[in-house]
């Protein structure tokens, strides 16, 4: 109980309120998001989401043969969602909206705008929102990150789905929790205790010193990131053929690298093996992402500063 009033008292920074009883701890989000999908979504389903997205959301969804209706964040866009078309990914299959704020891989903090957009389509279509959240506090410039939750009416229907892995750094401790809307709670609980490890009892003791605790290292962490981002981002655009943007949020630089025709897998492949440099190929998050590559931030600018030049030295090799 301690931990899940921990995490209600932690959770009020973004604005909604819950009880206790919202709240189910588990061994890391993926345990999280497992939960929350199953507990609404059966076989034949539809979910409306965004390409390119986290690849464990697609494969849940395969997993639970839920189809996915997505959405496309463009480059041309800013990675930003284009509003008047989303509501023509809506079938009469469509159960949920799944979306991630701060999205992995593109880094796009959606405004409130677009928020209140998707959440009056989950009104009207009496859709379930899952929220993953986990990269909520890293969120550079003017951008602001909004809980779906805290906007009106949608408190009632949406799962968070959160971490300790990004946040506090903690992702070896095997620690996350859904705060789930209370008609949900019933199904949920049975379903986590089917088919989810909880966290280890003393874990909830970390828990709750990471919550509890200064919150002053998640602020340093986030200048960390936010000056490499600058460097990386930048230095990555700077190279020929590579066009690479300066994301919103999260700790994932994503790059354009079609130009050179290699497609994402064997760009990365060939990178590795003439450069030792080991990065996530772009196909795996979604629809249209075949080209662009992911480099998650977090080595320290030493680091950075090398793979930019073996990364520029393999280009000009091709
Ligand atoms: C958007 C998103 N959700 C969930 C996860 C899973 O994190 P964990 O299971 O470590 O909490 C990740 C991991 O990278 C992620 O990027």
């Amino acid at each position: 109980m301690k931990f899940r009033e921990a995490v209600v008292d932690y959770y009020k920074i973004f604005g909604p309120e819950y009880e206790p009883e919202n709240i189910i701890p588990t061994a890391g989000s993926s345990a999280a998001l497992y939960i929350s999908l199953a507990s609404v979504l059966r076989e034949g389903d539809e979910v409306l989401m965004w390409s390119p997205s986290f690849a464990g959301h697609y494969r849940i969804l395969r997993e639970l043969g839920v189809k996915a209706s997505i959405a496309p964040l463009l480059r041309e866009t800013g990675y930003h969602p284009h509003l008047d078309a989303l509501e023509d990914h809506v079938s009469p299959d469509t159960k949920a909206i799944l979306i991630c704020n701060p999205n992995n891989p593109t880094g796009t903090v959606f405004t409130e705008k677009e928020l209140r957009t998707i959440g009056d389509i989950a009104l009207d279509y009496e859709l379930t929102v899952f929220s993953d959240e986990i990269y909520l506090h890293f969120v550079y410039d003017d951008n602001r990150f909004v809980s779906t939750a805290f906007l009106e009416g949608l408190k009632e229907r949406t799962f968070n789905i959160m971490s300790f892995s990004k946040t506090f750094s903690m992702t070896g401790w095997r620690l996350g929790y859904t705060i789930v809307p209370e008609k949900c709670i019933e199904k949920a609980t049975k379903i986590a205790r089917i088919t989810a490890p909880k966290p280890a009892t003393f874990v909830y003791a970390a828990g709750i010193a990471a919550l509890r605790g200064d919150m002053s290292y998640v602020e340093e962490r986030k200048q960390a990131y936010d000056k490499r981002r600058r460097y990386f981002c930048k230095a990555v655009d700077d190279i020929d053929g590579l066009s690479c943007h300066l994301f919103e949020g999260a700790f994932y630089a994503w790059f354009d690298a079609r130009s050179y025709g290699l497609g994402s897998e064997e760009f990365c492949r060939r990178l590795q093996e003439e450069e030792n440099v080991a990065l996530s190929p772009g196909h795996r998050f979604g629809v249209n992402t075949n080209g662009f590559i992911r480099v998650p931030l977090v080595q320290p600018m030493e680091i950075l500063e090398d793979v930019i030049e073996r990364l520029s030295r393999f280009v000009h090799s091709l």
